[in-house]
């Protein structure tokens, strides 16, 4: 069974619409550039809520064959949530990918593995593909307790889904203390953790699902280090923070395969 790497860049709070829409273009050009290829490894850009029509429209207008998608959305529909964004406003403008869970989501706004799972519903109710993301801070490293940590949190995080959707999900697994702090989780502590998150899916979900859903590493990934991440055999792809804000570095790392 062959997935697709998927390559995710996540603005996080960086570039209002007009800089997004010179980064989009500027992404694209290293992209043709680099004789990008779906098939092989798909890109998408994961951007803040007030540059996603400006992104999609730029997508949809020049044919730029890449995914887009938002960094949160709230468990509820519609109604009196001050400050939210719901999934079905995010499937009115195409996005592809929503991510859920990050670990700055989770520290700084509380959220749990129960929200993370509600929203996660939401986005696939509507038709969109949640990434979600797991991963362990230092301590509980420290302790030899990360993978116990972070199956707990996948199995809170997928609770309910059907095989079927599982198997059309992502999960990132990005250890807290590699994210945005250069240093980068071993090619063998990713294929650890991503392996154990399959062998999870492959128990309580199935082959199928297990074949089918894919694992992302993510922490502190540059064009230096993609490659030797990328050849894990249960990771496949990366959510990319820092280095997703220049366009020829994001498109290095898209283009991992080329070596
Ligand atoms: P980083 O961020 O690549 O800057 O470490 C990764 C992330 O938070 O998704």
């Amino acid at each position: 069974m062959s997935r697709i790497p998927l390559i995710a860049g996540n603005w996080k709070m960086n570039k209002d619409h007009v800089e997004a829409a010179g980064l989009v273009t500027k992404l694209w050009w290293s992209l043709i550039d680099g004789h990008y290829e779906a098939e092989q490894s798909e890109a998408a850009v994961i951007v803040p809520f007030t540059d996603l029509h400006t992104v999609a429209t730029i997508i949809e207008g020049d044919k730029i064959g890449i995914g887009f998608g938002a960094q949160d959305v709230s468990e509820h529909d519609s109604g009196a949530y001050t400050g939210e964004v719901s999934a079905p406003m995010l499937a009115k403008l195409k996005c592809n990918y929503v991510v859920v869970g990050h670990s700055e989501r989770r520290e700084y706004h509380g959220e749990t593995d129960a929200l993370i799972n509600a929203k996660a519903k939401k986005v696939i109710e509507y038709g969109m593909t949640p990434i979600i993301c797991v991963g362990e801070v230092l301590e509980i490293r420290k302790e030899g307790r990360h993978l116990s940590h972070v199956l707990t949190q996948t199995k809170g995080v997928l609770d309910g889904l059907t095989p079927e959707q599982v198997g059309a999900l992502v999960i990132a697994y990005e250890p807290v203390w590699a994210i945005g702090t250069g240093e980068v989780a071993t090619p063998a502590d990713a294929q650890e953790v991503c392996g154990a998150i399959r062998g999870y899916v492959r128990d309580t979900f199935g082959p199928a699902a297990a074949d089918s859903v894919r694992i992302q590493y993510g922490g502190s990934v540059k064009a230096s280090n993609v490659v030797e991440i990328m050849a894990e055999p249960d990771v496949d792809g990366a959510l990319v923070g820092g280095a997703s804000l220049d366009p020829a570095e994001f498109a290095k790392i898209v283009l991992f395969y080329k070596g």
